[in-house]
């Protein structure tokens, strides 16, 4: 596919996925919050079989929502259902997927440092991944499994520890991240359509037919519900982990990614107590105290050595012009990029000590530049540019600095 259109599909396509799991995800969490702001209604309404009642403030105008205890005694004539928000959001995202790392497999889902395979090969192992490990989550649904919540719960966990780490033998840090997310995506999409949905569809038959809602309907849709309300958050960290090399690449990064996951699942476990009336500020601690933690653990070691002090500009160009600028130049030579790549250019000495601090960051700290380490920079170039920062980033072009 051509650069430039492969640049305007991804920019609709991340627009769109933005745009729809906003949708998804905000009128989850706004369900959420009417469950929680309900008050017992006035008799009246309760005569009515409603169940608890708020009013609310926006928009310039006045609503009052009611939630029923089962449901109305006749059935509305317009009844939303909050479903093409959950499906939308899938079909983007899965589209994404398609045009930014299979379509360009070699920029980033393939790093042959880490399993040289082909395109074909990296795609059918992504597909296999995202649909087998649905296609295994459907079947422990139907199994006496999903009867026992914590264990499932921790059965998923363990499968998912085990895909993390088989996905990062396979793929580039972020490709393992960003299917890592696919798979959760998936089966949170699936939980509405296979679950969640059906469910909804019995309540309303049965209530049109005057009859009592078959209770296993309720039951088998609450395992999938409880799934993809603790994987909300862990999916949405995902969904932006690709700006944070400090997190997928690191040597560890699947126990990182597990950890982030407990830790955002932590989070959301908060709001849902304080939903029953328990509130467990300790939980929040906890969690930021993780992630300070996490931070500081994983925190990259100083690449500094005695054999590389008073590293000057000019070694510091010598070395952006060997192993950057194929990439980032106003005239790339790169095979895949064109243009420079985050509109990064490092042509010159001014170039290179504006980008000074993200340099740092991404050569440096996160190590995730050059790109899969396509130019092959070493140990000791890395060492270089972290002895020159230090000492300040100092340019020396004629007492411009
Ligand atoms: C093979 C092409 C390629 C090479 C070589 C390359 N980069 Fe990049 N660079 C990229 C791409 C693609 C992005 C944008 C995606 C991203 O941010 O992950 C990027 C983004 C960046 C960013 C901006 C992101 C930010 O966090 O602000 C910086 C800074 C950067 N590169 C520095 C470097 C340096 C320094 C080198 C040389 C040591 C280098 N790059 C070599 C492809 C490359």
């Amino acid at each position: 596919m051509d650069p430039y259109i492969a640049e305007w599909l991804n920019l609709i396509l991340r627009f769109l996925h933005l745009i729809t799991g906003i949708a998804w995800i905000g009128a989850s969490f706004y369900f959420v919050w009417l469950d929680n702001h309900l008050q017992p209604p006035p008799q009246w309404k309760a005569d009515k079989g409603i169940k608890g009642d708020l009013w609310a403030i926006h928009g310039g105008g006045f609503y009052e929502v009611a939630k029923y205890q089962l449901a109305p005694e006749k059935m509305p004539t317009t009844l939303h259902w909050f479903k093409w928000e959950a499906y939308t959001t899938w079909l983007t995202g899965f589209a994404l997927l398609i045009v930014m790392y299979y379509v360009g497999a070699e920029s980033y889902l393939i790093d042959p440092r880490i399993a040289d395979i082909t395109q074909i090969q990296a795609i059918i192992i992504g597909l296999s991944v995202i649909f087998g490990s649905w296609l295994v989550y459907e079947v422990m649904c139907t199994t006496k499994l999903a009867d026992h919540s914590i264990v499932f719960a921790l059965v998923l966990f363990i499968l998912g520890a085990g895909l993390a780490y088989g996905l990062t033998q396979v793929f580039s840090a972020r490709g393992a991240y960003i299917h890592m997310g696919a798979v959760i995506g998936t089966i949170m999409a699936g939980n509405v359509f296979r679950g969640i949905m059906p469910a909804q569809r019995a309540l309303v038959a049965a209530v049109e037919k005057g009859e009592t809602p078959d209770p296993e309907y309720g039951r088998k849709a609450k395992v999938r519900s409880t799934f993809n309300t603790y994987t909300t958050l862990p999916l949405l960290f995902i969904m932006i982990s690709n700006h944070y090399p400090i997190t997928y690449n690191h040597l560890f990064s699947w126990i990182i990614l597990l950890v982030i996951i407990l830790i955002t699942a932590a989070a959301r476990h908060y709001f849902i107590l304080s939903h029953f009336g328990k509130q467990r500020p300790m939980i929040l601690v906890g969690a930021s105290l993780a992630t300070i933690a996490l931070a500081i653990v994983i925190a990259p070691k100083s690449v500094e050595s005695d054999a590389v002090a008073n590293i000057k500009i000019n070694t510091v160009e010598h070395i952006v012009q060997q192993r950057c600028v194929s990439c980032h130049s106003v005239t790339p030579t790169d095979d895949i990029f064109k243009v420079a790549p985050a509109g990064v250019l490092l042509d010159s000495q001014q170039q290179i000590k504006q980008w000074a601090p993200r340099i740092k960051a991404r050569v440096i700290d996160a190590k995730d530049m050059p790109l899969l380490n396509k130019t092959n920079m070493t140990d000791m170039e890395r060492a270089q540019l972290a002895s020159w920062f230090s000492s300040g980033a100092i340019i020396d072009a004629q007492g411009k600095e």
